[in-house]
């Protein structure tokens, strides 16, 4: 996935294009790139690597100015990140220029079946086709040639196009992909993300799939698939601008672990009042809760999936109701058993991630009331779901998760006590005890970071130089231990693998040598005994043994070389003190590989193709 940008505008474009790049370098940046129109001639740069690279080589060729433009940082799906496979491509003839999110699954056929049999590819990319279409289709007519285009293609797309024959106007079309215009002070824009254009765009429009639209400086116009015009309602998004602020730290991901607790407690709030958990308007009403819920399923992707596992476990424990957590992309092919008696959890902090909107999409199909838990307000899962859930951790810059999987963890302890609640599986009482240690759970957070950033700062000196390493626990503390191990191998490239305690002897012990990192985590009293029966096991074979613990759990007796203690909480609540030593752990593991921490290798934070 990819995101692109355009402007019909009345200056040079170019410095707007290139910083709505930088605000949308989070959904990939193997390389950038940009085409201008200045009267009927293009000028174009692309790059590999990041939007910075592309500013500077636009800088140093001296590219000419333009008034109409697009833009765009590329997520390699079909090409190596190369110069080469950078977008925008053009049509053979050089009229066309378009950029692309999303991915053209019939382009090798379009090449076979459509277009002609001597045309000539410039890139390994799919892109390419459609660039190659909307000459083939154009009589004159763009909106023609796009409609035809539009009507050619499968699998999903967010297109930006110029015309050299109409230097003073953008166009676009969409589907299955998200993609923005509107009307602005100082011109007319489209974006993956709206963010990217900020103050500027006053009249904001979603395009729906197969529609075009079309952007001058002072109009916008949308049209069906069939080239028909469409009146289309405006749509209210937050556009602040992206900020790009790292609040004094050196990278965004710790910046953003610091704002946890912040992420924590403001998602909380509006679900609290008087002590108790409130039957948000997103929460399921007490009577179907009471008389027809039977099954729960939890379905997303990455981090947001761990933090399912995390609310599976506590739902299932503490409302006696059959919950799992699934990952999208299975959910979605596979023939899950959810009816109208089912509530289908959805966790995304985009709010778009392909597999997750398309796994909404068939829980909808198949009845069951749905519900999204969502950092973006307007996106799609969001405004598909029957109810939505929103975390309030603010923008993620990151690619690497850390306040919105907290923030979604604090929403699923507040669903599991609703739920218990109206179930009658937790007494009134009971569930307010837990919301009072909840409203408490952002302080621990924050001291949390305090006490132990020592060990953990001196800990990842050692980590940085192994290759490999396990992470284990039991019960909740097995999903925290998936995130965290996600975590590390995700920023820091360690080969690093997460296993629930008991599994470890069955195979991949074999692994652990002299020196083998081994971090465990057992926040949970009634297993406590047993995963450190298992740290024993590993330091029996010359593990380098790591215990994740609570304060109040650490007069036992333990197996490790080194022991972080997070402070004491109600048990459901201590993955959410227990993954901050983990992830501050891998951001300085990171720190000392001199890893690209906000920007990891081969990652997107937005991920719109399945
Ligand atoms: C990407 C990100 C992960 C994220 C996952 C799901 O892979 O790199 O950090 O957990 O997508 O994203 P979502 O926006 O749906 O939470």
């Amino acid at each position: 996935m990819c995101g692109i940008i355009g402007k019909a505008g009345d200056g040079n474009v170019i410095p707007d294009l290139i910083n709505g790049l930088k605000k949308l370098e989070y959904r990939g940046y193997d390389s950038a790139g940009l085409a201008v129109l200045n009267g009927n001639v293009y000028s174009s740069v692309k790059t590999a690597g990041k939007v910075e690279a592309l500013a500077e080589k636009v800088t140093a060729c001296r590219c000419s100015p333009g008034s109409t433009g697009v833009g765009h940082t590329r997520w390699a799906t079909h090409g190596a990140p190369t110069d080469k496979n950078a977008h925008p491509h053009f049509s053979p003839d050089g009229k066309f220029a378009v950029v692309h999110n999303g991915i053209i699954e019939n382009a090798a056929e379009l090449k076979k079946t459509v277009l002609p049999q001597d045309e000539v590819y410039a890139s390994d990319t799919d892109t390419e086709v459609a660039a190659h279409l909307l000459a083939y289709y154009y009589k004159g007519d763009v909106i023609g040639a796009v409609s035809k285009t539009v009507n050619a293609l499968q699998g999903s797309f967010a297109l930006g196009i110029l015309c050299s024959d109409c230097p003073d106007t953008l166009f676009a079309a969409a589907y299955a992909s998200p993609l923005f215009a509107a009307k602005g002070k100082t011109g007319a824009f489209i974006a993956s993300d709206m963010g990217a254009v900020g103050e500027d765009a006053a009249e904001i429009y979603q395009l729906a799939d197969r529609e075009i639209a079309r952007l001058t400086k002072d109009d916008v116009a949308f049209f069906s698939a069939d080239g028909k015009p469409v009146v289309k309602n405006m749509v209210n998004v937050q556009v602040g601008q992206l900020s790009l602020e790292k609040g004094g730290y050196e990278h965004y991901m710790l910046y953003e672990i610091m704002q946890q607790p912040d992420a924590v407690r403001d998602t909380i709030l509006p679900l609290i009042r008087d002590g108790h958990i409130i039957r948000h308007e997103g929460f399921p009403e007490g009577g179907f809760v009471r008389d027809r819920l039977n099954r729960i399923r939890i379905v997303a992707c990455g981090s947001a999936y761990h933090a399912g596992l995390v609310g599976a476990a506590l739902i299932e424990r503490y409302c006696g109701v059959d919950c799992r957590a699934e990952v999208a992309s299975e959910f979605r092919y596979a023939a899950p058993l959810i009816d109208k008696n089912t509530l289908a959890v959805f966790i995304s902090q985009s709010g778009e991630t392909a597999d997750t909107l398309a796994a909404l999409r068939l829980a909808k199909k198949k009845r069951a009331q749905t519900l999204a838990i969502v950092n973006t307000e307007g996106s799609a899962i969001a405004t598909e779901s029957d109810a939505a859930v929103f975390t309030r951790a603010g923008r993620e810059i990151a690619v690497a998760t850390t306040k919105a999987y907290s923030a979604q963890l604090a929403v699923l302890y507040a669903l599991t006590l609703y739920l218990a609640r109206e179930k009658g599986t937790m007494s009134t009482a009971q569930e307010g005890a837990y919301t009072q240690e909840l409203l408490r759970l952002p302080e621990k957070i924050r001291l949390t970071t305090e006490t132990v950033s020592e060990t953990v700062t001196e800990l990842a000196g050692l980590l940085a130089q192994k290759e490999d390493m396990f992470f284990i626990g039991r019960l909740l503390d097995s999903a925290a231990a998936m995130e965290g191990s996600l975590k590390m191998k995700e920023i820091s490239y360690i080969n690093s693998q997460a296993y629930a305690a008991g599994e470890l002897k069955h195979g991949t012990i074999s692994l652990v040598e002299e020196g083998t990192p081994v971090i465990a985590l057992a926040t949970q009293p009634e297993v406590f005994s047993k995963t450190v029966a298992n740290l024993h096991e590993v330091k029996a074979r010359g593990a380098y043994t790591v215990l994740i613990t609570t304060e109040q759990l650490l007069g036992r007796e333990y197996a490790a070389d080194k022991v972080i203690a997070v402070p004491d909480t109600a048990g459901p609540f201590a993955v959410s003190l227990a993954v901050v030593p983990l992830q501050l752990l891998s951001y300085y593991t990171a720190k000392n590989r001199g890893c690209d921490i906000d920007k990891p290798k081969n990652l997107a934070k937005s991920v719109t193709v399945e």
